[in-house]
């Protein structure tokens, strides 16, 4: 069986990265439809070996096809997605609009597969931030084994997560500073070249950013369990492509860190880096593959229960377009046929 699928934001860094993944993973696609905004619409891009022209979202009849991949930002899924949903198109959503609704699922297909089933209630699937799903895809074996009862989370995030522009204003703000010219900052509150910004997404009242909140509440709704505490701080790099994270988990009984190893090495998605000065890096590791891996596994020297570790994942793949690909890929197979 094959589908017709739209992606709406398919000029995009995402968008695109879901193209390139759909055609490396050979899903089964009968018509493909890029949608954007009336901006790029009558652009040329290119296929399966296929020039097909961009369609303006705003004109499109979302009947016409049966999966829908969302990556146009919150204010466009809000706006589009019900009216696909309502049409028969199953929306596979990338950006924060939907996730916290009880009624829609938030999947990572290694970790709760089973909640996909969930999509019959509004015809729309959450796509979880990049962030999440990378730590998700190392904690569950953990979490299976003995429990987690707390995570403090640093994260090292790439300017990739922020689209096109934040990579653009990286390079700019770079060849500037390089050549002695002034910079400008749009995109971040700082400037980002040569620099680290302790700030993603809003400021919330209880003084936490926006995206150190999303992954607490999405861990909570990943692995069903309200109990899991999560207390995150989220940092941007000035990297294009890929996102660390300095994990110190506290789990329920103790465990070895060769027993975290083991475990992790019998994980789906995930390349354990066993020896200490093996430890992945966003270029030459994670950067381009659509694993996670995990190394500097250690027990911790202050607490009974704890062990550190350090994941890093491509944020446009594993943290965006691959999971949404494999969310399509575990809907056509045990939903859809
Ligand atoms: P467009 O090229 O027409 O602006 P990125 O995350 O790399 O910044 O990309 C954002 C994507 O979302 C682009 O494909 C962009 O299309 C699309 N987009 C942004 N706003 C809208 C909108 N109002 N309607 C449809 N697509 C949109």
């Amino acid at each position: 069986q094959k589908f017709d699928v739209c992606i709406l934001g398919a000029t995009g860094l995402v968008g695109k990265t879901i193209m390139e993944i759909l055609e490396e993973r050979k899903f089964p696609i009968n018509k493909l439809y890029p949608l954007a905004s009336a901006r790029s619409a009558g652009e040329i891009i290119e296929f399966n070996g296929e020039s097909i022209e961009v369609l303006n979202a705003g004109e499109f009849d979302f009947s016409q096809a049966q999966i829908g991949f969302f990556s146009a930002g919150g204010s466009t899924s809000a706006k589009f997605a019900p009216i696909a949903a309502e049409a028969g198109c199953i929306v596979i959503d990338n950006t924060s609009e939907f996730r916290y609704d009880a009624d829609i699922p938030l999947v990572v297909p290694e970790v709760n597969p089973g909640a996909l089933a969930e999509y019959r209630n509004r015809n729309i699937i959450a796509n979880p931030n990049c962030s999440t799903i990378q730590m998700m895809v190392a904690l569950k074996p953990i979490y299976d084994s003995v429990g987690i009862n707390r995570v403090n989370v640093c994260t090292y995030q790439s300017v990739s997560g922020g689209g096109k522009e934040s990579m653009d204003e990286l390079a700019k703000q770079t060849a500037n500073l390089l050549s002695g010219k002034p910079v400008e900052s749009k995109n971040f509150s700082r400037q980002i070249a040569f620099n680290v910004i302790p700030q993603i997404d809003v400021f919330l009242d209880n003084g936490y950013t926006k995206e150190e909140m999303k992954m607490v509440w999405e861990t909570k709704k990943i692995l069903g369990d309200e109990n899991v505490l999560v207390n995150p701080t989220a940092v941007r790099v000035p990297v294009f492509y890929g996102h660390g994270e300095s994990l110190h988990i506290e789990t329920n009984s103790p465990i070895s860190a060769e027993e975290v190893k083991d475990l992790l090495e019998q994980a789906p998605g995930v390349v354990v880096c066993r020896n200490d000065e093996d430890f992945p890096t966003q270029i030459g590791d994670a950067s381009g593959k659509d694993d996670t891996f995990v190394g500097r596994i250690r027990e911790d020297i202050s607490h009974n229960c704890g062990i550190n570790m350090w994941i890093v994942a491509d944020n446009v793949r594993k943290g965006a377009a691959t999971n949404s690909v494999q969310i399509a890929e575990l809907l056509a197979k045990d939903h859809l046929s």
